[in-house]
């Protein structure tokens, strides 16, 4: 009986179209997940085990968590909580249980969503919204548990600390103060999801408020003539007015770094939904246009890591900026009306070339679904391999295109 009902709901979920739902590219790459991510599990929880026999990683903050990538040797690359990567995983197995249904994947996203809580009180770092509200924030979505809401609304409160009024943003890092004085990178703009949620739920307009004024400035300064963005920009906190605008990730000052691109176009969408301040929807617009321009965005849609890296074609490409668009694309396809059809036939696309050229093979690959990311060219590190939030905003993607329905089908 019990089994019964469980395959109810889950005909339920698919909308009574369980059976067909495996034809869908979204079913089979859910099918796909389920099988993959169920194996990674196994491998992130044996090399949990392994973490913590190792003495020196018994503290809190050094206690390794949950998987981002693979090391150079392909074993797993776990982390510690205070990693910008570390909610990303569980966010995924949220993903799971809202496409399934499954409690196994409840079960088990709360048991990783919970291994970074401590996080909710670590003011050092922007990367808040990354970190929790992509664990809390899609657990306390799907499961209205009131303990995730409090944690999400401190991790809110903390985040908040990092505002400078004179500068009109959040800093965004701590390190390499010799470089900068006070560094804003274009990836800040995913943080401020949360600070919207926190005004929503408590009603208190200052969280509203520091993400409004901190995509503005963002607008205002982090952007070419052309729409495309600057990775870092440095502000002089006695006057507020720009330093300098630089890169870390990207190729040069004035390249167009894959990601920071993705980045953007995801922020200001988001910024849009939240505000619906008109601004925000142009500016995404420009990116989106931006993006689908240039001369050197292959033709299956994944980028390479830099718009302008040196030596196109022979050069990585970076499968997470891909994934960050394509989930971009189907929400924006539902604010600009007029673009939709464009937007979502590239995102479509952009989906059915991972689908198709950059999934891992089953049961390798520690668990990961998509290769070919890049993390940080420069720096030689993370180069061509699977990382965890490039799968995260596939599943994303998967589920936006789902809830689109027949609206997300090809229309060329
Ligand atoms: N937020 C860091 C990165 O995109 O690499």
């Amino acid at each position: 009986m019990r089994i019964r009902i469980e395959v109810l709901l889950l005909m339920f979920a698919c909308g009574f179209e369980y059976v067909s739902c495996h034809e869908t590219i979204v079913g089979r790459n859910f099918a796909f997940a389920e099988k993959q991510l169920r194996f990674g599990l196994t491998e992130v929880e044996a090399a949990r085990r392994v973490k913590k026999n190792c003495k020196s990683t018994q503290s809190d903050t050094l206690k390794m968590v949950n998987p981002r990538s693979l090391n150079p040797d392909r074993t797993l690359h776990l982390v510690a909580s205070k990693d910008w990567t570390s909610g990303f995983f569980p966010g995924e197995l949220w993903y799971m249980y809202e496409y399934t249904g499954d409690k196994f994947w409840k079960k088990k996203a709360d048991e990783s969503t919970k291994l970074i809580k401590q996080e909710q009180w670590n003011g050092k770092t922007h990367d808040m919204g990354f970190k929790m509200y992509c664990s809390y924030g899609n657990g306390f979505r799907l499961t209205q548990n009131q303990q995730y809401k409090k944690i999400l609304i401190q991790s809110a409160k903390t985040l908040s600390s990092r505002y400078n009024k004179k500068v009109g943003c959040l800093r965004s890092w701590d390190h390499s103060t010799n470089n900068w004085e006070y560094p804003v990178i274009i990836d800040n703009m995913l943080n401020l999801e949360i600070l919207f949620w926190a005004t929503s739920v408590t009603g208190d307009s200052s969280y509203y408020k520091i993400a409004v004024n901190h995509a503005k400035t963002t607008a205002k300064n982090h952007f070419r003539n052309d729409y495309s963005s600057f990775h870092v920009v440095d502000y002089d906190t006695i006057t507020g007015n720009v330093i300098k605008k630089t890169t870390h990730q990207g190729f040069s000052d004035g390249s167009a770094w894959a990601r920071g691109q993705a980045w953007g176009l995801y922020g200001f969408t988001m910024c849009y939904r939240e505000t619906r301040n008109p601004e925000f929807l142009e500016q995404a617009k420009h990116i989106a246009n931006y993006i689908f321009t240039q001369s050197n965005l292959p033709k299956d849609l994944i980028p390479y890591w830099d718009f302008n890296a040196p030596n196109i074609p022979n050069e990585p490409r970076d499968v997470s900026a891909a994934t960050v668009i394509a989930s971009a694309l189907y929400e924006l396809s539902t604010f600009d009306r007029e673009n939709s059809t464009v937007y979502i036939n590239r995102a479509n696309a952009i989906i059915e070339n991972l689908t198709t050229s950059y999934r891992s093979e089953p049961r390798q690959n520690k668990g990961f679904l998509l290769l070919h990311s890049t993390g940080s060219k420069p720096a030689n590190v993370e180069v061509d391999v699977p990382l965890v939030y490039a799968d995260y905003y596939f599943l994303e993607a998967l589920l936006r295109k789902n809830k689109l329905g027949k609206a997300a089908e090809n229309i060329e």
